[in-house]
This record gives structure tokens, sequence and C-alpha cells, in this order.
């Protein structure tokens, strides 16, 4: 069966190779990228997504979504991480396509509303859009399949945070919205650090999906030279973790993944803002602001070897087309 999906995304390097394995991979339907802030601005991610449906000829809408936080102040583009134009600095062409003219967030009500009990929302940067459509018609609570979130770190395996001590970055980019996106009453899955730094790319296996993978290969390879001389230089590791493609692995296949369940919250200010907690025991408390709220799915643990070879297939598959 396939899965409509709405991805929500900032692309961004690990995100393009989640839009391209949504793209690849037969049981899932990728229906648009909406666009968010967040490992570039919203203008240079929208054309960076513009850019990857023009020249791999995706059939997909383009919305570009909103460029800052609810509340927050912004905190900036990962430059460090992504470079100055989302890909890697290779050389990108402006594309001779538009996005389609809604901000994201009516596109997501509007697309919603049309098919309800459909579509699976999929977001793997800040949950800005999200939190605005829900905002917005929060009767679309009830019209979605399910949410799927890149982000958060909730300790498993010691994975604590990435951009602070205790936050990961698309949580930390806007953690209000994240607390009204977890706290809706949707079903809501969280692939975060827990299991993201659980799977690893190493150099050989970008090497590979370069020289099995066509012309889809090679432009992986070629956006990931800077990332990977980050994580080099940042970790002292050869490859770089699995994040965004994790997103899209638990929609095709959630079986890859251990989930745990209960209400989870986030941290809206102070030194530990963006960190996400979630209350997974019955324990009764005297003041509990967790309780009341829908019990998530948090992912714990991954099969990460089956996840690789789900992806290789996916891409390799798509490449020889
Ligand atoms: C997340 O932050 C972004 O830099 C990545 O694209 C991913 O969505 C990892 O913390
Ligand atoms: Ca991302």
């Amino acid at each position: 069966m396939t899965t409509k999906i709405i991805l929500d995304t900032d692309p961004g390097i690990d995100d393009a190779m989640a839009i391209l394995f949504a793209e690849a991979n037969p049981n899932i339907e990728l229906l648009a990228l909406t666009t968010i802030f967040g490992n570039a601005d919203i203008e240079t991610g929208t054309r960076n997504a513009l850019y990857l449906k023009e020249r791999f000829n995706l059939q997909c809408d383009v919305v570009k979504g909103t460029d800052k936080p609810l509340y927050r102040e912004p905190v900036g583009a990962s430059v460090a991480v992504h470079s100055e134009n989302g890909f890697g600095g290779i050389a990108i062409e402006t594309p001779t396509i538009t996005a389609d003219p809604r901000p994201a967030f009516q596109y997501i009500i509007d697309t919603v509303k049309a098919s309800p009990g459909d579509v699976t929302l999929v977001a793997v940067g800040p949950l800005t859009n999200l939190a605005l459509a829900y905002n917005h018609a929060p009767e679309i609570a009830e019209l979605i399949k399910e949410v799927v979130i890149m982000g958060g770190a909730f300790g498993t395996h010691e994975h604590t945070g990435n951009v602070t001590p205790f936050a990961e970055a698309n949580i930390h980019d806007d953690p209000h919205s994240a607390d009204i996106v977890f706290t809706a009453p949707w079903q809501v899955t969280i692939v975060g650090l827990d299991v993201t730094h659980e799977a690893f790319f190493s150099s050989d296996y970008i090497d590979t999906l370069r020289d099995t993978c066509g012309e889809v290969g090679q432009f992986m390879w070629d956006i990931s030279r800077f990332y990977l001389n980050f994580y080099k230089e940042r970790m002292g590791v050869n490859g770089c973790f699995v994040h965004d493609p994790s997103a899209i692995a638990y929609v095709i296949d959630p079986s890859l993944f251990t989930l745990r369940k209960g209400p989870v919250r986030v941290v809206c200010d102070g030194p530990a803002v963006g960190h996400t907690l979630q209350k997974y025991t019955d324990t009764k408390h005297k003041t509990d602001e967790w309780s009341d709220m829908p019990a998530q799915n948090v992912a714990i643990k991954v099969n990460d070897q089956a996840l690789l070879d789900l992806y290789l297939d996916s891409m390799t598959s798509y490449g020889a087309e």
C-alpha cells in the first residue's frame, strides 16, 4: 500500500537525501514539499526544493513556508553544516519553475481536507508550518493519518542533543511550535537523535550510492562533501548520521523501529530550550503537565543495517530507471 505524504523540509543536505528517498520508494506517494527555514533561509530552501523538482522531474508540488519561528528569536541558518547555499556549496542553477502560490500551512490544510484520513505529514525541519496549520484549522487533527517528525532527543543511548547539550536542531529552532505539534490530538511519531545517531552513512556507503545510483547518486555524493567534512572536523567520524532519511524509512517500514508511548513536552526557554521530554510511566504526580496530553510515539531503537539496505535498494532501483 502506498502512503501519501506531504514532506515539510528545510533543504538541506540530508533533507535532499530524504526527498529523493521518498521519490524513489514505490510505497510512498510524494504529494508536496512544503518548505521551512532551518538549514537555510526560506528563499534558499525553497529554491533548493524547486531545483530538485526540476532536475529530477519530481511530480510533487513545491510550496513555500514561513520564514521565522512562532515566538523565539530566529537562530539563523545552519551554514556551518549545510553551507551558504544549503547544498554543500555545489553550483545550483536557478529553477525556471515556481512554487504553489499558497502559504505552506494553507496548502497543508487544503490537501488534508481534500483527502480525509489519507495524508501523512512528515516534517524534517522546524515545526512552524505544522503548528500554523493546526492553529488555523484544528479540525485537521482528526483528518490526518499520522504526523512523523525527525527531531528531538530523549536521551536514549545517551543521545541528548546536537546544537546544545540538551536540544536537537529542528526543535531548538522553534520549540513553541514543537510543543503545539506534540500536544495536539493527532498521532505523532518522533524519530529523533535516539535513533538517527544510531544509523550511520559511512563515506564508503556514500561512494557506493555514487557508483550504483546513476545521476541521483552522483548528486548526493557531490552535495555531501561539505557535510562529511563538517562531521570529520566536529566529531572525528568518516561519514554522517542518518537524520532525515530515517523519518522516510519509518513511513516505508515502521517495523525497523521500536517505539515508546507517552505524552511529550518541549522546554520553551532557558538553557535547556528545545529539550524534549516524554512521560512514559503511569506514576501519579501532584502537578503533571504531561498526563492530559495525547500519548505520542518516540522511536528508541532502530534496525540500522536494515535501514541502510532499504535506502540503498530504493536508490539503486530509482537510479537505474
Ligand atoms: C536535523 O537538523 C537539520 O540540520 C537536519 O536537516 C536534520 O533535519 C538534525 O538535527
Ligand atoms: Ca532537515
